[in-house]
């Protein structure tokens, strides 16, 4: 039987956590390059949290998937057949191809990447969209300076990490939190980070706020927001003045479905929350990646000789096969990984 093509694609909306009944695995014919278009084989995808909004049906800055639709990823692969004169058949490719197996794409929507210039699945966490997240969002909108500090939850995922590194680099006391004595260890040991609170050991944010300010004795200046929840209940009111959040994301409410926004009564109130913004100058900054890719070379430029040089570290949890990849993926949401999740096709 000639060559078939696998993908997940969205079998129904979740109501709060994903199921797996909300995934399907289906099989196809592998599809002919049009002109001007590369058929890859996909060898990694990479899992990211967004793909949870995309669940929904609800209005954001990027389109829901559509019932029926396949799960969007970038992935990178190895080029089977090319109408292009950009690509050859064995040249490898990062490209946004969903969870699929393989996928077909206009050569301009692909970025050749070198496997002698080190693993290719960096591409999608260290030196890719994630590792470039953590970047811009500190450069841009945290404005980290030498003595002041900085604290980020997910520390140990490929945004969190990227973040305390540089900004430990940039001589910022670093800050993490983490699920679990486990990623606590790896946010100090592995990543540098000055101290690491595991999140599941404090029941609210008053005890999380309580120790966090044992470990942050000069307060905070740079709260990089990746969880929301109770770690931003705990944070704020410990924030200095002129102090920065850029908000990349609020991982702890994407259940809660677009339009919930984790509304609870532990939560802030919305009085709280702009009081608090208010009365400490503070400056929050939302921002979607991509909408700021004209900073990617900048990034490799600055940061892929770091990670050659192993001064900026990262860790990858490789789940097996695309039928897997809804379980990595709900495991991933809850915290289940330890460092960027990919899932290896081949
Ligand atoms: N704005 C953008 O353009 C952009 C781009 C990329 C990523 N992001 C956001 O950046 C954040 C981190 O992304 P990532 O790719 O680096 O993910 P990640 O750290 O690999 O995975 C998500 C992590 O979130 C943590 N988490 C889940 N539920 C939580 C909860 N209730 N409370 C506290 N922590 C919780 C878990 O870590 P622990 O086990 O350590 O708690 C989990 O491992 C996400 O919010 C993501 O949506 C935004």
């Amino acid at each position: 039987m000639s060559e078939m093509m696998q993908e997940i694609v969205l079998a129904s909306r979740p109501s709060g956590a994903p199921h797996p009944e909300n995934f399907r695995l289906e099989s196809h014919a592998l599809p002919e390059p049009a002109e001007g278009e590369v058929l890859v084989r996909v060898h990694y995808m990479s899992l990211d949290p967004y793909m949870r909004g995309r669940m929904d049906d609800a209005k954001s800055y990027a389109a829901p998937v559509p019932i029926g639709g396949r799960m969007e990823a970038g992935g990178v692969g190895e080029v089977i057949a090319s109408n292009s004169p950009h690509f050859a058949p064995g040249d490898f490719a990062f490209g946004m191809f969903g969870w699929a197996s393989h996928g077909c794409l206009p050569a301009k929507e692909l970025r050749k990447l070198d496997p002698n210039q080190g693993p290719i699945t960096a591409a999608l966490g260290v030196l890719g969209m994630p590792g470039f997240t953590g970047w811009h969002g500190l450069s841009a909108y945290g404005r980290p300076k030498a003595g002041e500090t900085l604290v980020v939850a997910a520390a140990t995922g490929p945004v969190g990490s990227m973040v305390g590194q540089l900004a430990k680099q940039a001589g910022l006391r670093v800050v993490g939190i983490a699920g679990g004595a486990e990623k606590c260890k790896l946010a100090v040991e592995t990543f540098g980070f000055d101290a690491c609170l595991d999140h599941y050991a404090y029941d609210d944010a008053k005890s999380l706020r309580k120790e966090l300010a044992n470990a942050c004795p000069q307060g905070i200046d740079i709260y990089f927001e990746n969880v929301a929840g109770k770690v931003l209940e705990a944070v704020l009111p410990l924030m200095n003045s002129h102090g920065r959040i850029p908000i990349c994301g609020m991982i702890s409410w994407y259940n809660a479905g677009a339009l919930g926004a984790g509304a609870s009564d532990n939560v802030l109130t919305g009085p709280n929350i702009w009081r608090n913004i208010l009365v400490k100058f503070l400056s929050v900054n939302g921002f979607i990646i991509s909408n700021h890719f004209d900073r990617y070379p900048e990034f490799l430029k600055e940061v892929g000789p770091l990670v050659a040089k192993g001064e900026v570290r990262f860790l990858e949890d490789t789940a097996e096969g695309l039928e897997n990849a809804p379980k990595a993926f709900m495991s991933m949401l809850k915290g289940g990984n330890k460092g960027k999740q990919i899932v290896k096709l081949i």
